[in-house]
């Protein structure tokens, strides 16, 4: 959560600056900053609460430095106000600091070093600040010198750190703990950046920190120390994608885009994981660690976490090996009883999500062996899991995910049958994964088609409504929780998922005149429950709507998929609830993409 950017040795700065933080919007929009050096002298902070474009109209034409700092913020010490915005100055005007994290022992720094200093925000990143600028006066320090004792004392904090020094113009001083951060390597000129994606106008060529590091960045020089104060070498990676990867072109939001793309992604899995339309590749190494395994543990966050469960279902039945799905938040501090072999799985389409890495870290210490999949290649989650796995989904910019769930199911699905292929699992031999998936490729197809028909379902059954429920059995419980958690965090209509069953235990009790009930009907054994569960809300009053699919549909069903394999109609009911949540945000007016007090990437425990 936040973004930040920084570049020295070019003289569109501010441009750039802007550019940048434009692609990392995701990570936060409460208020957004930058700083830059004009070469005058007169040296150039402008600050504003909201989105970028508040930011972009109050910045002068004429400004043009060659070095800066820029920030975009997801509040988490000080409200979102411009008093709170980044960059933060030290009280003598010297230092100038952005920073993506949470510094655990602020208070106690503040009270025992800054009891004379004058704060002017609510924030942890002041108090770094303001230290930096009092041990360089106190104690005769360097601008480094003085940063690294700051440092030092942030015991347990996370943190990527942008400073800059009215003294020593063109530098950029980094450093990062648990936050992301990476330095993008040109001619002449350097530049940092929470993502690389806020950088490929500028470069492809990137450098990875790791925690503990501290970098001294110049036009012409990158120096990365440890936190041993050893100096580190390290090459830099080749980012393939392109800047206009991450363009919405002719769609006015990117959660529509995205939703769009769904079926080309499935398509690009079987491309990349299958060969001759048949056998599974999954690199070796993966599979005989899996093999070992008495026990899967995927962990994960979020939506992510809901494409878990779908994977559980795929692992348990095509590969017939036991398989416990948990929330990354609380598996790490509240650990089951772990299996003798266990193998753990996380899915992060980020790869940066602090609560799964915690987990992972834990994983890591007790030395077993772990899978990340993201869509993120080089970032954290991968670099520490033992192996990874790509989705191939290509940039997913907003921040409702919507690919990157299915690309997460469709990855689980070719992992459990090449699982249970080398596992000779009868079931998944006989899988034929490819053709099944390009089966729903073209349903998926079919389902964003229909556009019109779930917009004027949306405006008729949500766009007022204060409440809703999906409902389901089995994977379309699953499913539902998903399809809960997308139309609420876009819409703010308060919306439960809910095993049909579990209804009559209490919560119909919720049912009244007009509340909205989606019934998801793709499991056969549970069809006939689950039309039960409707004809008793619809008693009590519910409007309800009820996606089916083929072989089940009945009279009335407003949307019916097309049939595909059992296992894998979550890729498919999803499509009209993630576009029931699409319509249903923008028919109330809301910005679609941003949804108020959330960021893609949450960075922060
Ligand atoms: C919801 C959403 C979040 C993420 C969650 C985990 O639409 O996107 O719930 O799924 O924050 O993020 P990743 O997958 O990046 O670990």
């Amino acid at each position: 959560m936040c973004g930040i950017v920084g570049v020295t040795g070019k003289k569109n700065t501010v441009e750039i600056l802007i550019n940048g933080l434009e692609k990392l919007e995701y990570r936060g929009y409460d208020s957004a900053g930058i700083f830059v050096d004009n070469q005058t002298g007169e040296d150039y902070l402008v600050k504003e609460a909201g989105r970028i474009s508040n930011l972009k109209s109050a910045i002068d034409d004429n400004i043009h430095g060659t070095a800066g700092i820029g920030h975009t913020r997801w509040a988490t010490h000080g409200v979102p106000s411009k008093f709170n915005a980044h960059p933060h100055v030290s009280e003598d005007g010297r230092f100038y600091l952005v920073h993506n994290g949470v510094i655990t022992n602020f208070s106690e720094l503040k009270a025992q070093y800054l009891k004379d200093v004058n704060f002017v925000s609510e924030t942890d990143t002041e108090v770094v600040v303001q230290l930096i600028g009092y041990f360089a006066d106190e104690e005769n320090l360097t601008a480094k010198q003085a940063f690294k004792k700051v440092l030092s004392l942030l015991e347990g904090s996370s943190y990527a750190f942008l400073m800059m020094d009215r003294e020593e113009p063109e530098t950029l001083f980094v450093a990062k703990n648990k936050s992301p951060l990476l330095i993008g390597v040109g001619d002449g000129f350097n530049v940092v950046c929470s993502d690389a994606m806020a950088m490929l106008k500028e470069t492809h060529d990137f450098i990875e920190l790791m925690d503990g590091e501290m970098v001294v960045v110049k036009p012409g020089s990158i120096e990365i120390e440890n936190k041993n104060g050893e100096a580190v070498s390290r090459d830099s990676y080749h980012v393939e994608m392109d800047d206009s990867d991450s363009e919405k072109g002719a769609y006015p939001f990117y959660m529509l885009k995205e939703i769009d793309e769904q079926p080309a992604v499935m398509r690009r899995l079987l491309s990349e994981y299958v060969e001759n339309e048949e056998t599974v590749k999954i690199d070796d190494h993966i599979l005989n660690a899996m093999k070992a395994a008495d026990r899967l543990y995927i962990v994960a966050a979020g939506t992510s976490y809901h494409a878990g469960l779908v994977g559980k279902e795929l692992f348990e039945s095509l590969a017939n090996v036991p398989t416990e799905v948990h929330v990354a938040s609380e598996f790490g501090y509240h650990m089951p009883l772990l299996s003798e072999k266990p193998f753990f799985i996380f899915l992060s389409q980020s790869g940066e999500t602090a609560d799964s890495r915690q987990v992972l870290v834990k994983v890591n210490e007790m030395m077993y062996p772990s899978l990340t999949i993201t869509n993120s290649a080089n970032s954290t989650l991968s670099r520490e899991a033992t192996y990874t796995l790509l989705l191939h989904a290509g940039p997913e910019i907003a921040v409702a995910s919507t690919k990157a769930y299915t690309a997460q199911i469709a990855v689980e699905a070719l992992l459990a049958k090449a699982l249970g292929t080398v596992t000779g699992q009868a079931k998944a031999i006989d899988y034929d994964v490819y053709h099944e998936l390009t089966a729903v490729a073209n349903a998926m197809q079919a389902m964003v088609d229909e556009k019109e028909s779930i917009n004027d379902l949306a405006k008729e059954f949500l766009s007022e409504t204060r409440n809703a429920f999906y409902i389901g059995r089995g994977i379309d419980y699953d499913v539902s929780i998903e399809a809960a958690l997308k139309l609420k965090e876009v819409s703010y209509v308060q919306t439960e998922g809910f095993a049909s069953g579990e209804l009559k235990h209490g919560t119909i009790a919720l049912i009244e005149e007009g509340t909205p009930v989606v019934a998801i009907i793709t499991d056969a054994p549970t069809a006939s429950h689950t039309r039960g569960n409707v004809q008793e809300v619809l008693a009590r009053g519910a409007n309800t709507i009820t996606i089916s699919t083929e072989s089940l549909a009945n009279e009335g069903d407003q949307i019916v998929l097309p049939d595909v394999s059992d296992l894998l109609t979550p890729l498919v009911s999803i499509v009209p609830a993630q576009l029931l949540a699409y319509y249903t945000s923008l028919n109330r007016g809301y910005d679609v993409d941003k949804p108020r007090n959330l960021a893609k990437s949450v960075t922060v425990e």
